[in-house]
């Protein structure tokens, strides 16, 4: 079964997918990528349905869902050879150690035994060659708590009152909401507290199987301040599309685009199933993009490019090397994480390669592209086309900017610093002390403290100014019922602009925007 076509019948649910709003429709320019893209995961009638938490499935469940090696009469591997196409009279199974076959038998508990037939099915699924084991840290996209998720948090419920844990600490995405502040009005609390009434059962469920505090919360784990960037080569299951984007491509890593649910089951497994990006030839591109811009692109327009036209393949991209100096610093890492969240929002890309700039590329080069890849090219005209494409999705057209998004993904410390400077000089200069509008700085906590502890005067002005941190997720927020009625949002996430009603501006423009409260007339 194609990986395509299977994502439309996953039990386990894109978080994306679940919590955006319903955008009205999508861009004449998307239309044929949202035709190949699997944009509607079944929801399973145990989960669509609100309800109590269900205590994970039930034995019968699993086994309907799984085939395993110990499910032959023999309890002995029936493949030995790599991946198969499944067939309707020899369903694939791939070969599992004696350990992994005892485990299926419930020598690690009933509860790991469930666990392990679930990824054990998920392998043969995609016709995974074997189980490897997971090295550096787990990261969770599992981070909203509504109604809908029970059954899902109630699974891992069952795991922690089990006693079981991650295999190493793990990071989580961003909140849904911040009461502090931001939603720290009657309207908001009450919305947030009916929509994501589940949020204790989640954050409860992290803290037992191995999360740090709230304070690390963020879809950038990978930044210096959390720390959760492994080495280039190691296996990770990670599920956020824009960690796993960053963390294949420009970390070096080796995890799929996993389901929400099933980065956490293979966290306390410590294994996945290996196949697609984690194999040699599931990194190859089959497509060369050229990027021709005379100058430094719009990170945000051409990974919306890359994605459209990639969908979920592997680009390899030339022409950006200039733009990192040969390396990737805590001071460029944003072009990356800007342009890449693009792409995999846009289209369904989990690794790309940057020729001279992405450890895949350095160190194999253009023989990375397949036999008989296309290519793409990228110019100024090309960039403008794209931009054309992103309609005003305002729900009143010629409304006056309210509020200033940036950070989806989260900030790095580099550019709350910059943005901070940016917009406190650029009201100096103006003879202003407060923005025109108030602009949302997303990131989580520790990056937001790092900032006070170096620039602490830097860190008032932008308060006096209307500037807040907030560690949510900006996207939860957007998706908010009644958003687009009352807020008319600007933003430089090209991520937040293909999942809600916001607005696109490149970053001088959104300065201005911020300063005068006015959207400029060649925008
Ligand atoms: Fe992060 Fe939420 Fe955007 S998880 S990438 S801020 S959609």
């Amino acid at each position: 079964m194609k990986r395509r076509n299977f994502c439309q019948a996953a039990v386990l649910i894109p978080a994306t997918n679940i919590i955006l709003p319903t955008k009205s429709e999508a861009q004449a320019a998307d239309k044929a990528n949202e035709a190949k893209k699997a944009s509607k995961p079944a929801v399973p009638k145990a989960q669509a349905k609100s309800g109590t938490i269900r205590q994970g499935i039930s034995a019968k469940e699993a086994d309907g869902m799984t085939y395993s090696d110990m499910s032959k009469p023999s309890g002995k591997s029936v493949v030995a050879g790599g991946p198969a196409e499944k067939t309707d009279s020899k369903p694939y199974q791939m070969p599992l150690t004696q350990e992994e076959q005892d485990m299926l038998g419930g020598s690690k508990g009933p509860e790991m035994a469930k666990l392990m037939k679930i990824l054990v099915a998920h392998g043969n699924a995609f016709g995974a060659d074997k189980l490897v084991k997971l090295g550096g840290r787990p990261h969770s996209s599992m981070y909203f708590g509504t109604e809908y998720m029970a059954s899902l948090i109630g699974i891992f419920d069952e795991v922690a009152k089990a006693g079981l844990k991650s295999y190493a600490p793990y990071t989580v995405n961003p909140r849904p909401y911040d009461a502090y502040n931001v939603n720290n009005n009657p309207t908001d609390m009450q919305l947030i507290y009916e929509g994501y009434a589940r949020q204790r059962d989640v954050d409860w469920v992290h803290v037992r199987l191995g999360s740090p505090d709230l304070n690390y919360r963020s879809c950038a784990c990978y930044v210096p301040e959390i720390g959760n960037a492994p080495k280039p080569g190691t296996y990770v299951a990670w599920a956020e599309s824009s960690a796993v984007n960053y963390g294949n491509s420009a970390l070096g890593l080796r995890t799929n685009r996993n389901a929400t649910g099933m980065e956490l089951l293979c966290a306390i497994v410590g294994k996945a199933p290996r196949f697609g990006l984690m194999t040699d030839e599931g990194r190859k591109a089959k497509w060369l993009i050229d990027v021709k811009t005379s100058k430094e692109p719009d990170w945000g327009v051409i990974g919306t490019a890359i994605g459209r036209k990639c969908v979920e393949d592997v680009p390899f991209i030339a022409g950006l090397d200039s733009y990192f100096g040969g390396k990737i610093t805590n001071e460029n890492m944003h072009k990356l994480k800007a342009m890449g969240s693009a792409t995999a929002s846009s289209g369904a890309v989990g690794l790309y390669h940057v020729e001279g700039v992405t450890p895949d590329a350095q160190q194999h080069e253009r023989k990375l592209l397949l036999d008989g890849y296309q290519t793409y090219v990228i110019d100024d005209a090309e960039q403008e086309r794209i931009r054309d494409t992103f309609e005003n999705q305002w729900t009143k057209k010629d409304h006056a900017p309210t509020h200033c998004f940036i950070g989806c993904p989260h900030n790095t410390y580099d550019e709350i610093l910059q943005w901070g400077t940016n917009v406190t000089k650029a009201l100096e200069k103006n003879g202003k002390k407060e923005a025109a509008i108030p602009v949302y700085l997303f990131c989580a906590n520790v990056v937001r403290d790092h900032l006070v502890e170096e620039h602490p005067e830097l860190v008032g002005r932008m308060k006096q100014a209307g500037m807040k941190f907030t560690n949510m997720c900006s996207v939860s927020y957007a998706g908010m019922k009644g958003f687009s009625e009352r807020v008319f949002g600007v933003t430089n996430s090209a991520k937040t602009r293909n999942y809600s009603t916001l607005r696109y501006f490149p970053d001088d423009v959104l300065l201005e925007i911020i300063v005068t409260g006015e959207i400029p007339k060649n925008a």
